[in-house]
């Protein structure tokens, strides 16, 4: 990747990391990397370190071959798409953990989810040495882990975050929406509206009421501010959230 890149190096690189599945959401990436920067890079690596169940990972969606077809046509110039043995090959020790951002809300939920997240971004980051990244809003607080080890460990890179993107009906975006059964897709709809309130104890009630198994809605100290919330809809596991600035 590194020798690969070593003659775009004059000009801006941007990463856009991923695991792959694309849908409209990493196009909305790609596309301000593809208007921003000179080169654009995409990583494609389901990155077992941030999955606390092999039940998650193994079902995680993959089609490779389609990502491939779908990144060229976006414009992406390289996609580096790794094995799990080349990022973290036998005797692999060592982790990086964003100590307090990375163990509230997702992280008190998903122990580990935010060192192997971290982990894998600084790595990815070493690897490609881009001048710009690009995260979805989406995971408001993976963009708030990778900003606290940007500035932490002094990273010579920026970081933009872009909205999230939503289907028509609401839903964020997700690679796991393709995992809901048309019921559960009625249902996880309530998440949206019940984020739309920008309320945690009028989310919680509509919520609980349509019979969602609540993990957490709380408003979450980021930059912006945002109403965050992640719920279960039958073994599905969905995370969204609304920036709270327009209120002020
Ligand atoms: O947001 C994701 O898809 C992943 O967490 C990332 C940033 C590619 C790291 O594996």
């Amino acid at each position: 990747m590194r020798t690969a890149l070593e003659p775009w190096r004059a000009e801006s690189i941007g990463l856009v990391p991923t695991m792959g599945a694309l849908h409209a959401g990493h196009l909305s990436l790609i596309a301000a990397a593809r208007a921003e920067c000179s080169t654009v890079v995409m990583s494609l690596f389901v990155n077992p370190a941030q999955f606390g169940s092999s039940g998650d990972l193994n079902g995680y969606p993959r089609d490779e071959a389609n990502d491939l077809a779908v990144a060229a046509e976006a414009g992406v110039d390289f996609v580096f798409a790794p094995d799990a043995s080349e990022m973290y090959p036998t005797r692999f020790q060592t982790w990086v953990e964003v100590a307090e951002l990375g163990a509230v809300l997702e992280g008190a939920h998903r122990p580990g989810h935010f060192r192997g997240v971290a982990t894998i971004c600084l790595k990815l980051f070493n690897i490609v040495r881009p001048d710009v990244v690009y995260f979805g809003q989406k995971d408001a607080q993976q963009v708030a882990v990778l900003r606290q080890l940007i500035a932490d460990l002094a990273l010579e890179l920026e970081l933009r975050a872009l909205p999230t993107v939503r289907d028509r009906d609401g839903l964020a975006l997700s690679s796991r929406n393709v995992r809901l059964s048309p019921p559960e897709r009625t249902l996880a709809l309530t998440l949206p509206r019940a984020l739309a309130t920008r309320d945690p104890e009028s989310a919680r009630s509509l919520l609980v009421e349509a019979g969602l198994d609540v993990d957490y809605v709380e408003i979450a100290p980021f930059d912006p501010p945002v109403l965050a919330a992640a719920v279960r809809v039958g073994s599905t596991r969905l995370i969204d959230n609304v920036t709270l600035e327009e209120d002020s």
